[in-house]
């Protein structure tokens, strides 16, 4: 399983965004914190940024939607060319519909959960998704502790993926930094986003390097 780091631009200098994102070319991806003020207590950008960062680098992007209608407007960020486009499951009323779409669109197709939804009602629907994201804080700011607590969730989805012969990629996002995300690698995840740990670092491309190879260490399949 592939080891991938999405660094989050939600904690870098949101007036150069462009730049910001051209400051970790060692990257993977890029993840794009979405945020509506009706899913989260939060609002940052929509898709005409998204769009126009798209278009302005080559790091696929990684659109992470914490807004209240999913399925009215995820497919609008596939069709603007985001490599993966993830969406609550709180939020969305016909996931499976939606996760379709997405792929119909041309993008990978992920829905995530917050720390206290769980994974069970979707285990038996996870070829329908290329990921599943496990939130591993309470979703709408950077900046925040890794809840031990979404340890065994990471673990049981991917057991259930193995066990389903399945090649879903299991993402964590929240608090990964070098302290949390070998244990977050040790239950299973292979994508980590990575905020502050990555923006406020000195060099954010040797940042990158360093959990990656923590990771690539302490990946439990
Ligand atoms: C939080 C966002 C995250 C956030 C992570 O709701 O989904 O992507 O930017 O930031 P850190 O890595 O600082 O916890
Ligand atoms: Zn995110």
């Amino acid at each position: 399983m592939a080891i991938l780091i999405s660094p989050s631009v939600l904690n870098a200098d949101l007036t150069h965004l462009a730049e910001e994102v051209g400051r970790i070319d060692a990257a993977d991806y890029v993840h794009l914190d979405v945020m509506d003020n009706h899913f989260v207590p939060n609002l940052t950008f929509g898709l005409p940024v998204v769009s126009q960062l798209i278009a302005s680098t080559d790091i696929p992007a990684d659109v992470h939607l914490m807004i209240s209608d999913p399925d009215t407007w995820a497919p609008k960020f596939a069709a603007a060319g985001a490599a993966s486009v993830t969406f609550h499951a709180e939020a969305s009323a016909a996931p499976v519909r939606l996760a379709r779409e997405l792929r119909d669109a041309g993008s990978r197709a992920a829905i995530a959960l917050r720390p206290a939804t769980p994974v069970e009602p979707y285990l038996d629907l996870l070829s329908e998704f290329d990921m599943v994201l496990v939130m591993t804080v309470e979703p709408g700011f950077g900046g925040q502790s890794f809840l031990d607590g979404t340890l065994a969730k990471i673990r049981r989805t991917r057991d259930a993926i193995t066990a389903a012969g399945l090649d879903v990629w299991v993402q964590v996002d929240g608090g990964v930094s070098r302290s949390t995300i070998e244990r977050a690698a040790g239950a299973g995840a292979n994508m980590f986003v990575a905020g502050s740990a990555v923006y406020n670092a000195e060099d954010p491309n040797a940042q990158i390097g360093v959990l990656r190879e923590l990771a690539t260490g302490a990946y439990q399949a």
